[in-house]
């Protein structure tokens, strides 16, 4: 029997890549041509070589547009991300085509990277890097570069998904007061005595700072909003690691130069890798290139279950095990 052609969108890390030669006729993405930014091309790769699955990556363009026109060989996409809002499920649904995330194995790390924003956004973490870089620090001043404490500040977590709650569990260590804001309330287990807020107006005003886990689309578009700002406490802190598209980036930026947002910590953009303009020039964001699952433990574990997906599928013929939609 010949190995399914299974197309890769973009290079993966060295075992995965190695993983996906062994099982599979894998088609690999050159690492200096960015076709994966053009659902076209994905298509016509895709029907040129055969494929039965596409390994992609958050941000992949494969919107109804892509998946209408892949072949009829192609039975899953595995994306490489546990967001699924680059992908227009119902689109692949309509057509037979399974779609696999990665759940779970990111959490801990994105968690992480929220938890190394909100530091750097509370500390001046990155004002104070890009000062000693410049050779503009003349030596310890007692009120160089203040910030604020994470001790004893109320975090309010808006998604208490996953990332969430490993969020919370980190920030507990530090002493903080752990608020969230969810379309329902868990179960005590996974609240851990953590304040459930059922409206909006009231979560966002009891809080010092904000962490967004929302997922992207329609339904979280603009959610963090010029009203939505106005509701916070003066002095508050935001921090982004969900989807850029949760925020009106020129609200925030309007709120941060007002000085009634004090900081703000963000990992990812709306049209990525577009960032808002008006957030280069303010010393008071901190600004990450959307690594919130970046480590190579977490990379290598997002790989092994994205192909345990398209294995389930492709080599066993059964369900996959984190189907979405
Ligand atoms: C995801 O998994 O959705 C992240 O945004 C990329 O790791």
């Amino acid at each position: 029997m010949p190995k399914p052609v299974l197309l890769l969108t973009r290079r993966l890390p060295e075992a995965i890549e190695a993983r996906c030669a062994r099982d599979y006729d894998a088609r690999l993405n050159s690492a200096d041509t960015p076709w994966y930014r053009d659902g076209a091309e994905i298509a016509r790769r895709a029907t040129e070589t055969g494929a039965a699955g596409v390994f992609c990556a958050a941000g992949d363009p494969m919107g109804a547009a892509t998946i209408t026109a892949l072949p009829d060989s192609v039975k899953v996409i595995a994306t490489f991300s546990v967001g699924t809002d680059h992908i227009d499920i119902a689109a692949a649904r309509a057509r037979g085509i399974t779609v696999t995330n990665t759940p779970e194995v990111l959490s801990f790390a994105t968690a992480e990277c929220a938890f190394t924003l909100m530091l750097m956004a509370a500390r001046r973490a990155g004002e104070g890097e890009r000062m000693v870089r410049a050779g503009a620090w003349e030596g310890w001043a007692p009120t160089q570069l203040m910030g604020v404490t994470l001790e004893g500040k109320r975090l309010g977590i808006a998604g208490f998904g996953r990332i969430g709650r490993e969020l919370a569990a980190m920030a507990r260590g530090f002493r903080m007061e752990i608020h969230y804001r969810d379309l329902r309330r868990a179960p005590p287990e996974l609240e851990q005595g953590a304040t459930f807020h059922g409206d909006d107006r009231e979560f966002l005003s009891a809080i010092d700072i904000l962490s967004m886990h929302m997922p992207g689309g329609e339904a979280t578009r603009r959610w963090l909003n010029a009203e939505r700002l106005g509701w916070m406490k003066p002095g508050a802190i935001v921090i982004n690691t969900g989807r850029g598209g949760s925020v009106d980036d020129a609200a925030l930026v309007a709120a941060l130069t007002a000085g009634h947002i004090r900081a703000a910590g963000l990992d990812v953009y709306d049209g990525e890798p577009k960032v808002f303009p008006g957030y280069l020039g303010l010393e008071s964001v901190a600004l990450l290139p959307h690594l919130g699952s970046a480590t190579l433990e977490t990379r290598d574990a997002m790989g092994r279950r994205a192909l345990d997906n398209l294995d389930a599928v492709l080599l066993r013929g059964e369900a996959a095990p984190d189907a979405v939609g």
